[in-house]
């Protein structure tokens, strides 16, 4: 154990930009689905788009205290589901980024300029690792087309507050741990299913395994640890007992976000369903890169946890 995260007794969750987005999907416990097909006054409804976005909010007796993690692929969408929600995202204390994959980090000029706060109107820091800056591309695609970057003048601005993190740390006030350079122990996990991606040294493009790749993880009081990925590059069981590790707090009460198990084989699946049960968590939502088949898995394995995210959807979890 190396660092203090300090307990909550109130976390409340909501999804601002995910790859789905339904009216249809039911209430139930800490899930609360706020989008209304039914509401015919209403002129929009929750969009969805590539990537994640989810406002964390965090209370204690000290008080609130609000990040936004990653910021989904477009900012118009991260900006009409932010006002269909009405959710004001001026306070917002830090945004934490999880890699510098576009789908995380494309909204995050808007998320900037919806954080913007006080009369000076100043930015929020944000928090990643820097390996986000990394020249990048998808590769199956050629060079050329496939390639991309986080702005790095986005964030050198001289206005702008940017975090560099090596390796974990805690925030608002010791309330939120930030993960990042996960150790990559579980031999399944070792690389990630699917297409590879390549980033640029000086000489050549090599073989990616993001390790920027982050997670927010919060410790709710009586309850255990709640676990936030973005496209759970690092593999969610090397996630989940990074957590473990670093807070000393064994018992996980929530593990949600993008777990990149699209595309994975059905040896990995049953492999990371069942060591997901080691850990006993009590809700498993999926969302974003997780895959149909990872998704129909974990349903099986924890009738009684599971929840497919949704844009527009509130999660409150809160101490007994
Ligand atoms: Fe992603
Ligand atoms: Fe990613």
């Amino acid at each position: 154990m190396s660092l203090r995260l300090e307990p909550v007794t109130r976390v409340r969750l909501t999804s601002l930009a995910g790859d789905f987005a339904s009216c249809i999907e039911r209430s139930q416990g800490p899930v609360r689905r706020l989008g209304n097909m039914f509401e015919t006054r209403r002129e929009t409804a929750p969009l969805g788009a590539h990537g994640l976005s989810f406002m964390v909010e965090v209370a204690n007796a000290n008080g609130e205290a609000t990040a936004l993690f990653d910021c989904g692929l477009r900012g118009d969408v991260l900006r009409a589901n932010v006002g269909y929600l009405g959710k004001d995202l001026r306070r917002v204390d830090a945004i934490f980024l999880s890699h510098g994959h576009p789908d995380h980090y494309g909204g995050l000029a808007e998320a900037l300029a919806l954080t913007r706060r006080g009369r000076r109107r100043s930015p929020v820091p944000v928090v990643l690792h820097r390996a986000a800056f990394r020249e990048r591309c998808w590769a199956w695609a050629d060079l050329r087309g496939g390639r991309y970057r986080l702005d790095p003048e986005l964030l050198t601005r001289p206005t702008a507050t940017t975090v560099l993190q090596e390796g974990p740390g805690v925030f608002l006030s010791g309330r939120l741990l930030f993960l990042t350079m996960i150790p990559r122990r579980t031999p399944y996990e070792g690389r990630r299913p699917g297409g590879q991606v390549l980033y640029r040294t000086r000489r050549a493009w090599r073989l990616d395994d993001t390790p920027d790749d982050g997670a927010v993880v919060a410790h709710l009081a009586g309850r255990g640890l709640i676990i936030l990925t973005g496209c759970g590059h690092a593999g969610v069981i090397n996630t989940l007992a990074e957590a473990v590790r670093q807070t000393g707090i064994p018992r996980v009460h929530a593990l949600l976000g993008g777990f990149h198990l699209c595309g994975a084989s059905p040896r990995r699946i049953a492999a990371t369903v069942r060591d997901l049960k080691k850990f006993s968590p009590r809700y498993l939502i999926p969302s974003h890169c997780s895959g149909l088949e990872f998704e129909a898995a974990l349903k099986a394995a924890f009738p009684r946890g599971f929840a497919l995210d949704m844009v527009g959807t509130e999660y409150r979890f809160e101490s007994p």
